[in-house]
């Protein structure tokens, strides 16, 4: 590792929930369910690198297009000196759309993907070498804390590409809250939420035709396999994702093509034709929709941006 990046390993979550464990969970649930977060092995973490480059996916390029044209704006509002933090950083392409106007002295990224965390900081750090570069392998889900030696900062917290809408609205807020109270006073966080649009938009972008969202929401069998010695037949399952109108959110699944078992640890699961796992929830908020549920979290929406044909909205929440 570069010396230039500061690790904080803080893998071990309050919980101690495993991939083994919550998989086995999911399963045995009369509706079969997985949580998102376990997309992003390594070869999940690149999947969903093309399916940000997809024709089909507009999130990743108009989050991108609205975060280029107002960064002066965030900077004025954000002011000088905070500490910017990232959760879920991935590839931490779109914080370089920040860095020159905002000029933070420290970034912290923090991502549950290990390898793909260390290699993205070390670029950004290569990259920016008046930046102090921390990077925290952790699940900022289950546990939300800075590191030592950071804490007390007034921070901004970066949470981009809409990842917010994959928690519920009900976990949403309750997680906004938690991160509200973990932030030192002063503090605010910069958001990217999808907005709610023709379910043919919305449908297409969730079924790229290149098959890049269904490989990745395959590769969670796969990854049952590498990981976990599951016994599973990833062929026969295919992917399906559809807009459900009432509760606006995408919901993605792994659907089974025949009577079929999934074994893990001896833990055997059956699935009968056509019965799904549902793998992921994306929500979907009207600007409005969205600044309410942050209010509800305690939060003051100071600022909203879009893109001209209202896809996407980027929101600064002022922590109070
Ligand atoms: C990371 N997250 C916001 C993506 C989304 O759009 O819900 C994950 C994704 N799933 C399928 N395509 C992209």
């Amino acid at each position: 590792m570069s010396s230039a990046v500061r690790f904080h390993d803080q893998h071990v979550d309050a919980t101690g929930v495993s991939f083994r464990d919550d998989a086995i969970a999911g399963l045995s649930l009369a509706r079969k369910r997985l949580a998102p977060k376990y997309f992003y092995d390594r070869r999940g973490s690149l999947l969903f690198e093309e399916i940000c480059r997809q024709p089909e996916y507009y999130l990743t390029r108009t989050e991108e297009g609205i975060l280029a044209d107002a960064a002066e704006e965030i900077a004025a509002l954000v002011g000088p000196e905070a500490l910017l933090v990232e959760l879920g950083s991935g590839a931490s392409r779109k914080v370089r759309l920040l860095l020159e106007a905002l000029r933070p002295r420290r970034y912290l990224g923090m991502d549950i993907s290990h390898d793909f965390l260390l290699q993205s900081t070390r670029r950004l750090a290569a990259d920016y070498p008046w930046l102090e570069v921390h990077a925290a392998w952790t699940d900022f889900s289950e546990r939300l804390c800075l590191p030592v030696g950071l804490e007390g900062r007034r921070v901004v917290a970066f949470f981009p590409g809409s990842s917010i809408g994959n928690f519920t609205p009900t976990e949403a807020e309750a997680f906004l809250a938690r991160l509200r109270q973990a932030l030192p006073r002063g503090s605010g966080v910069l958001i990217g939420v999808d907005l709610v649009k023709d379910r043919r938009v919305l449908e297409a972008a969730y079924n790229d035709a290149a098959g890049v969202t269904a490989a990745f929401n395959l590769n969670l069998l796969e990854r049952m396999r590498r990981e976990l010695g599951a016994s599973v037949a990833p062929d026969d399952f295919r992917h399906r994702a559809f807009f459900d109108t009432a509760a606006s959110r995408i919901e993605m699944h792994l659907v089974s093509e025949c009577r079929q078992a999934l074994v893990i640890d001896g833990h055997r699961f059956d699935f009968a034709p056509g019965e799904t796992l549902h793998t992921e929830n994306s929500c979907k908020y009207s600007r409005e929709g969205f600044q309410a549920l942050a209010r509800r979290a305690g939060y003051r929406p100071s600022a909203v941006w879009s893109d001209a044909e209202g896809l996407f909205s980027v929101h600064y929440l002022a922590s109070g």
